[in-house]
């Protein structure tokens, strides 16, 4: 969970040291030129260099005429001869770390760094006949090919084009450069036919085409393999599929490092097995499957090997564990299912003393962690988090003295926070998240434990209570303590933490007040979480950068002012009062906020006309306040995936500029007074709606006929508004409530800074009550238009709706027969037809409903014998009095012709209580259903492991669909 494949990768890096050869270089050399003059023609060259690129940010505008080109930045000449030996041009450009938080991505943008060299690249180059080192890395030349006339740079023994953007074919000629001995090309788009020039490039030792398209180039492995000097080579996301000769190649067995991460390899290329020098294989993020192959053993001097992200599974003991020189093992990310404590035995056999690093999360792992895990000596990162291990924490863990990191987290370890970590004086991470650990934490554990950074342990049933005076021996970055038992009163020594930017102590039970000096530590907090505890006070300003999460506690005072970047900001079911408009209206910047939920407060006056700044907003949520008005029309300008302003006072007309809103996926505006026809260009414009609720408003006229476009509506709710009209027929083409296989979950992941997910919730009023639905709500099917004015009889069509769940129909205006196709409808676990003046019979297709276990067709005019099927039978006479029917259920007898002979004389009584008698139905609902109360808990771990992997670059996406859960 902790960043563990990145530490992985950049030990492959530090394999290579010219960068950092060159870079010395260049500093002793920076002082030497100040005795040297450059040399005329070189200058000359230089500014015909200069002239055809473009320089946004005028970076070289040291290079003027006059000047001494050897002062130029970037430049560097010969301390003698004072030639130009080395142009180092790389944008000062930092690409944020994999693991960095959101916002540094979304800072990061390449082509919008005005810094960023561009254009054309002139051949006056050629005149530096010394240059030796040519850098023009993380540029922009996105127009053009890499140069011909490089290959002309004969004297170039490092050359880094990494990152520039540069198109198309890699020239031949490059081949030429015989003195060449660094050569990065990666992270271009490149799309060479053949990599037959680079055999020519006799002194080359390290070379990275990394994002090259190598498809075409089939010769990439016989000419990278049997180069004779060789020695790292990088070909990371190539799209290289099949090992082009699996007879293995004549290998000069030079390669060292060897780097064909993020290809599409569904089994280990044979041919590495003939590098018998290899001292490190990545192979991280293909698609290998079955067995880990046994022929790792003929690389013996393996020492980094890292295959996470792929599909491998294994079952048993696999000789790999056998390889004596192993330092760094990565297998996270795959489909292993074996037993931990016999991979530890086999590990603890040959590479007790080598072993630095394993990481083999989120695997199948089970079994117990054994004692001999204290016997690796040297082992300083170990990551078994997310696989099925049980059992306690071994004590023998306090003889790591090397462990930086520990993170086992999301695992069933139960036992106590063992005293041993005490004694780990080396620790930096520590994660114990999602065990089952039990028991009281004291001050002990932690005594020695001074350079701790990351303490992570939440969803554990910890306690911890330090002495009041208590201060932490660490500073820690990260402190994740959710569900522990912190409480009653606010952690104190929390304020000792200067460098804290992660902290969760939600569900702590905290019942205080907020202390000011939280949200004032000299930290910048990236991500703050006090959620569930019964925090009290008021909040000025939230000086958290990317997320908050305040909600379920007891705040009150206005809404707190927030920090400009501030991404995600969860305050509901707290006291906060007031209106909006100091949030909505005057902070600086607001594109970043991408989730606002503020729902069950007290908010009070209209909701402001400022929405214009908050592009990057896509779910608000303002559900249960006391809001009043209109909706304002720049609400419409937004990109939201979710609205829900349900249960306010507002009122009006819904604006038009909501249909500019055609991401919604959920709208949610029940319970308020909004008034007009429920618009047509919901369904012209909004076509992404899958749940739409306009239940308890004033809506009237028809249900215009475009509603019937919404092919992705799964929940629609009309009821109680003063809707006329018929139900449209075209009701039949939503196709996600016909066909099967669309369930999904909806789940917004927050951050890489944490790992929750983020379900959408929905009320919903099915089966007669109001239900939430947070992590289910993907299974549900639902229809309801109760409590108009409809008309006309029940669409037959209807009945193609075969995979509706839920479908109410009552208290309107509607006549005729019960189609009989409405029987067809086999998974309706709900079906309400009451208070409508339906005559003649209960269709005997009713029988085959089988999942039905809410069912109302009380007061209507129907007739005859009810049918008979299990279900039917099993509701009271509530369901059907008001009626003419007969038979079981009720005790009422069927005359030979299947006519009731009297009226349920108890149904006109019971009229005015009509609600009683729908709660009475809670109780009938006994058959649990489809979507009743799951634990929803239950399954996100799954759910985790699935996508986990497929998170792009830990979720930087908003919106994450689920396919089918198959429960
Ligand atoms: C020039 O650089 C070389 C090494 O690169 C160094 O040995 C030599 O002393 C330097 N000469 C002067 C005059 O600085
Ligand atoms: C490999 O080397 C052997 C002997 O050195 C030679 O006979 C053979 O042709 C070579 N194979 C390839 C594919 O180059
Ligand atoms: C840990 O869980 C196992 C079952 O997985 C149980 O047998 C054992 O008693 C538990 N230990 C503790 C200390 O709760
Ligand atoms: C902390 O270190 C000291 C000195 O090495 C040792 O005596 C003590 O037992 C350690 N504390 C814990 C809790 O292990």
């Amino acid at each position: 969970m902790v960043g563990t494949t990145a530490t992985m990768k950049s030990v492959t890096i530090t394999l290579y040291p010219f960068l950092l050869v060159i870079l010395a270089i260049c500093s002793s050399f920076c002082d030497a030129n100040s005795n040297v003059l450059c040399i005329e023609s070189e200058k000359n060259a230089l500014l015909k260099f200069k002239n055809d690129l473009v320089d946004p940010s005028n970076r070289l505008s040291s290079w003027v005429e006059g000047g001494d080109c050897c002062k130029w930045l970037g430049v560097v000449c010969h301390n003698l001869t004072g030639h130009i030996n080395q142009l180092h041009l790389a944008a000062p450009l930092s690409v944020p770390h994999f693991d960095a938080p959101v916002a540094e991505w979304e800072a990061y943008h390449p082509s919008k760094n005005n810094s960023l060299l561009g254009g054309k690249i002139n051949p006056s180059l050629l005149e530096l006949k010394h240059l030796s080192s040519l850098d023009l890395s993380n540029n922009n030349f996105s127009s053009i090919q890499i140069p011909k006339f490089f290959g002309l740079l004969e004297s170039l023994t490092y050359l880094n084009l990494s990152q520039a953007r540069f198109q198309g074919a890699i020239p031949h000629n490059l081949g030429n450069l015989s003195k060449l001995q660094y050569l990065d090309l990666g992270g271009n788009d490149l799309k060479p036919k053949s990599l037959q020039w680079v055999s020519g490039l006799s002194s080359l030792q390290y070379l990275d085409l990394s994002y090259a398209d190598l498809r075409k180039a089939t010769d990439w492995l016989q000419v990278t393999f049997e180069h004779p000097s060789l020695l790292e080579l990088h070909l990371s996301a190539c799209s290289l599929e099949v090992d082009p000769s699996p007879i293995s190649v004549n290998s000069t067995k030079s390669l060292v490092v060897l780097d064909l991460s993020e290809n599409n390899f569904s089994s280990v290329p044979m041919s590495i097995f003939g590098l018998h020098d290899l001292v490190s294989i990545d192979l991280s993020g293909n698609s290998l499957e079955g067995p880990i192959p046994d022929y790792f053993t003929n690389i013996s001097f393996l020492e980094v090997l890292d295959l996470s992200g792929n599909s491998l599974n294994s079952s048993t003991p696999n000789s790999l564990f056998s390889l004596s020189h192993l330092q760094f093992l990565n297998l996270s990310s795959n489909e292993i299912d074996q037993d931990i404590s016999q991979i530890l035995l086999s590990l603890s056999r040959c590479c007790l003393d080598c072993l630095e690093s394993l990481d083999m999360a989120h695997n199948h792992l089970f079994g117990r962690l054994i004692d001999q895990l204290g016997h690796f000596k040297n082992l300083a990162h170990l990551s078994l988090s997310g696989n099925n291990i049980s059992g306690p924490i071994p004590l023998s863990i306090g003889e790591l003295s090397s462990l930086k990191l520990f993170d086992v987290s999301e695992n069933q370890l139960n036992g106590t926070f063992p005293l041993c970590f005490g004694q780990l004086k080396s620790l930096e991470t520590l994660d114990l998240g999602c065990n089952q650990l039990e028991g009281v934490v004291s001050e002990t554990h932690f005594s020695n434990l001074t350079r701790l950074t990351t303490l992570a342990a939440s969803q554990n049933r910890l306690r911890f209570e330090p002495n009041s005076s208590w201060i932490p021996p660490f500073q820690c970055r990260i402190i994740k303590l959710g569900q522990w038992h912190l409480g009653p009163k606010f952690p104190r020594w929390l304020k000792f933490q200067k460098n804290l930017s992660v902290l969760d102590i939600s569900d702590a039970g905290i019942s205080d007040i907020l202390p000011t000096w939280l949200l004032n530590l000299s930290t910048q907090f990236e991500y703050v979480n006090l959620s569930c505890n019964q925090l009290t006070g008021g909040i000025s300003f939230l000086n958290v950068t990317e997320i908050v999460d305040l909600s379920s506690n007891r705040f009150t005072g206005p809404l707190p002012r927030v920090f400009p970047t501030l991404q995600f900001l969860i305050l509901s079911n707290n006291s906060f009062s007031g209106p909006l408009f100091e949030l909505v209206c005057n902070s600086l910047r607001k594109g970043p906020m991408r989730i606002l939920a503020i729902e069950t407060n007290r908010l009070s006056g209209e909701i402001p006309d400022c929405w214009d700044q908050w592009r990057g907003l896509g779910y608000l949520n303002l559900e249960n306040n006391k809001l009043t008005g209109k909706i304002p029309p720049s609400l419409g300008h937004l990109d939201l995936s979710v609205l829900n302003l349900r249960s306010n006072g507002m009122f009006a007309e819904l604006p038009s500029t909501l249909q500019h809103s055609t991401r919604l996926i959920m709208l949610d505006l029940s319970d308020n007074h909004f008034s007009g026809s429920v618009p047509a260009w919901i369904g012209d414009k909004l076509s992404k709606l899958e749940i739409l609720s306009l239940r308890s408003n004033n809506f009237d006229g028809h249900i215009p006929q475009k509603i019937c476009q919404l092919q992705s509506l799964r929940i629609l709710d009309l009821g109680h508004n003063n809707i006329s009209g018929a139900i449209p027929k075209c009701f039949s083409n939503f196709s996600a409530m016909t066909n099967k296989s669309n369930q999904h979950c909806y789940m917004f992941q927050w951050s890489s800074i944490s790992t929750n997910f983020f379900y959408l919730r929905a009320l919903l009023v099915m089966k007669g009550r109001e239900d939430e639905y947070g992590a289910t709500l993907g299974l549900v099917t639902s229809m309801c238009l109760s409590t108009n004015r409809l008309i006309g009889e029940i669409p037959k069509e209807l009945g193609s709706l075969v995979e509706l769940r839920s479908l109410n129909l009552s208290g309107n205006l509607l006549v005729g027969n019960i189609p009989d196709e409405i029987g067809n409808m086999k998974l309706m676990e709900s079906l309400d037809l009451s208070r409508n003046q339906l005559n003649g019979e209960i269709p005997p297709s009713f029988s085959k409903l089988n999942f039905l276990n809410h069912f109302n067709v009380s007061y209507n005019n129907l007739i005859g014998q009810i049918p008979t099927s299990t279900q039917l039978q099993s509701f009271e006479n509530l369901s059907y009095v008001g009626n003419h029917l007969c038979g079981p259920p009720l005790t009422k007898n069927c005359t030979s012709k299947g006519i009731s002979t009297d009226v349920a004389k108890k149904g006109s009584n019971s009229e005015g209580s009509k609600v009683n008698w729908l709660y009475v139905s809670i109780v009938l609902g006994f058959v649990m259903g489809f979507w009743g109360v799951l634990a929803p808990l239950f399954f996100i771990r799954s759910w985790r492991h699935a996508y986990y992997r497929k998170l792009d670059h830990a979720g930087r996406q908003l919106y994450v669909f689920c396919s089918t859960m198959g429960i």
